[in-house]
């Protein structure tokens, strides 16, 4: 079923460190953003150069009101014009969630309206829609963010099936971890980016896994999970999954050196950290980062040519979606295989409240809402069912 027009949604997003509200309108087929909210606590958290849970949902409570009063005033309508409140309930941060989730539950009770819990890693695959043409579907999703690297199956925006998963660092941790290393700031991502511009992205050849079924059943590690189909598959068949760890203990290594190990000769000590040598690293990095995302596109458009699912769209979101390399190899690859490649405005690559909207829209559509007993979790299945719509 399809949204109706002029339909009006409050979104509400809280599951790490941005508090973000945002009005979403439904106008012909697509979910047009009127306004789009977003208080960031990156300067709360740069001194831990990373995330701190218990500060984080501090500041959501000091800041949720204000952000939320800030949307609907920048949208132009009256919260009593808003047809539902579509929240951010999984997966992310406890305390955070719990922040945003309480806020939208009492909205949409006092509102007298439905509250619609929507998955965040599923809303990143709908920012590439917003203020944009419908896509076609089928199509592949690919979630690049700090906590995911996940690869779907899409016959919809809410009909997704999981083809290939991190087994362990996600890809913008990996950055962030790389940044570090590299002494370039936090957050690392968008610092290692601006970073590998100035570098040669040839001068350090990284390790690329090669991930069999028996590997990743093997090696997977709770975090990362143990992939995303390889309990199905043939011991020595390749899976579709991803792998960062070894790529930063690599780069870890050509830093600080080689462990010494007993009863072998000194290992090799490493080249002097210059600024050019911190640039070939970071380019180095980033480039085996997005080579490996390439490649398994690549054998998943393979796997699944002449199929019903054969994709006509490939939808990109999450944070690293901003990164300039990775956007550049996937315009080339989908270009020569005829797909239509659906990356976010800037403003919608990061966490935002216009994504969790545009997805409640289209549950709000199915006639779909929650009860108020509506709970945050820590942790999604999404699509680890078989596609259901
Ligand atoms: O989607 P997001 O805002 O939050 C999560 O859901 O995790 O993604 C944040 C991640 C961080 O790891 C950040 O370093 C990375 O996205 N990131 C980038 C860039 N901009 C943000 N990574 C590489 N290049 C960028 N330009
Ligand atoms: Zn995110």
């Amino acid at each position: 079923m399809v949204p109706s027009n002029g339909t009006l949604i409050l979104g509400i997003e809280t599951s790490c460190d941005e508090t973000a509200a945002s009005v979403v309108e439904w106008k012909d087929g697509v979910p047009c953003v009127r306004s789009n909210s977003i208080h960031t606590q990156h300067q709360l958290h740069e001194r831990f150069q990373g995330v701190v849970p218990e500060l984080a949902s501090r500041a959501h409570l000091d800041w949720i009101v204000p952000v939320v009063q800030d949307a609907i005033k920048c949208a132009g309508c009256k919260a009593s014009e808003l047809h539902a409140i579509g929240v951010g309930n999984r997966p992310g941060l406890i305390g955070s969630l719990l922040v945003g989730n309480a806020a939208a539950k009492a909205y949409a009770w006092s509102l007298g309206i439905p509250v619609i819990g929507v998955d965040h890693v599923a809303a990143h695959l709908v920012a590439p829609l917003l203020d944009a043409a419908p896509a076609k579907w089928p199509a592949f999703g690919l979630v690049v963010s700090g906590g995911h690297t996940h690869l779907f199956k899409m016959r919809g925006p809410n009909a997704l099936e999981l083809i290939g998963r991190t087994i362990d660092d996600a890809i913008g941790e990996a950055f962030d971890k790389a940044a570090t290393i590299l002494g370039l700031g936090y957050p690392g991502g968008p610092l290692l980016d601006a970073r590998s511009s100035h570098g040669n992205s040839n001068a350090m050849r990284f390790p690329t896994p090669r991930l069999t079924a028996r590997s990743v059943r093997e090696g997977g590690t709770d975090e990362g999970g143990p992939g995303a189909t390889a309990t199905n598959l043939d011991p020595n068949q390749r899976t579709l999954d991803f792998s960062y760890s070894g790529m930063k203990t690599a780069l870890l290594y050509a830093v600080r050196g080689v462990p010494a190990v007993p009863n072998r000769p000194l290992p090799q000590r490493p080249l002097p950290l210059t600024e050019q040598r911190i640039s070939d690293l970071a380019a180095s990095f980033q480039a085996a980062a997005v080579r490996q995302i390439v490649d398994v596109l690549e054998r998943a458009c393979v796997a699944t040519s002449h199929s019903p699912d054969a994709p006509a769209t490939l939808l990109v979101g999450g944070g690293v979606s901003a990164n300039r390399h990775l956007r550049a190899e996937l315009a080339g690859w989908a270009a020569t295989h005829g797909i239509d490649l659906r990356l976010p405005v800037p403003d919608y690559c990061l966490d935002n409240a216009a994504m969790i909207a545009a997805l409640a829209h289209w549950r709000f559509a199915m006639g779909e809402s929650d009860s108020l007993r509506l709970a945050p979790r820590a942790h999604s299945n999404l699509g680890r069912l078989p596609l259901h719509r």
